[in-house]
């Protein structure tokens, strides 16, 4: 039994060797691997020739439309004609450093939307927050969407005093980068529509005791007070 042991032992340990084992010898062949795993590549190098390409250089110019990360997106051009008044002309997901991109003004969060409120803004925000916010913050802004009923516990009511009085800016930034167990949505909420959605959560919460009288325009307040 043994002598098989050795024999079948010597055998594994010749093929090893005859294998691996010369792997720092100098030969004109290429070396037998046993686990290329990715010594090579299909791949260019940087500043390198390459046959592959007419041109003979493996750099490529940027397909056509490339936005590098971090920069202000190009602007759409406006339909010659028309004026460019809404804030959806622009496609951006910009990280430039302004109010409209962070939420700052200076070293302070700010507050105001950057462009004007109108029903169409409060509108598409209503439309984005259903699609981005309402599956855990609920409908309503109550905090109790259906991901919350399913066991993310942490989501909070958006209609709770402290987040009344937060400012745009703070919002704008969760909204961005998200907060402690909530992941942020900066990557696929375009800038204007994470402010049309905060136009909204506004809405939200004057809807739900949060409006006054003054918040009435003054020709619906008359009416109001009757009671109808
Ligand atoms: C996947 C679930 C989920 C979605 C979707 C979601 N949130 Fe949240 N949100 C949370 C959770 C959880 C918290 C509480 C975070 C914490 O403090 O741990 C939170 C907290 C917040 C807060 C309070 C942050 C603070 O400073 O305490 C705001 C404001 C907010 N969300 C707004 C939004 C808006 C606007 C959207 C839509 C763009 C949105 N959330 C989408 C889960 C979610």
């Amino acid at each position: 039994m043994l002598k098989y042991f050795f024999t079948v032992f010597a055998f594994l340990g010749l093929i090893v060797l005859a294998m691996a084992g010369f792997r720092g010898a100098k030969s004109t062949r290429p070396p037998i691997e046993i686990f290329p795993d990715m010594d090579r590549q299909p791949k260019v190098k940087a500043q390198t020739p390459s046959g592959f390409f007419a041109n003979g250089s493996a750099a490529r110019p940027p397909v056509d439309g490339s936005v590098p990360l971090g920069y202000t997106m190009p602007q759409q051009k406006p339909v010659d004609g028309e004026a460019d008044a809404s804030p959806y002309k622009k496609i951006i997901f910009s990280g430039a450093p302004d109010y409209t991109d962070t939420g700052k003004m200076g070293e302070n969060w700010g507050t105001g939307l950057p462009f004007d409120v109108t029903p169409a803004v409060v509108g598409r925000g209503q439309e984005r927050y259903g699609i981005y916010c309402a599956v855990c913050h609920g409908a309503t802004g109550a905090g109790n969407g259906i991901a919350k009923q399913l066991g993310v516990a942490t989501v909070q009511s958006l209609l709770q005093e402290r987040i009344r009085v937060m400012s745009d800016g703070e919002i704008f930034n969760t909204i961005t980068h998200g907060k402690n167990t909530m992941l942020g949505y900066g990557d696929r909420i375009q800038v204007p529509d994470r402010w049309a959605i905060i136009a909204y959560v506004r809405a939200l919460q004057k809807s739900q005791g949060g409006a006054t009288l003054s918040d009435v325009p003054e020709a619906g307040r008359a009416k109001l007070e009757a009671g109808q």
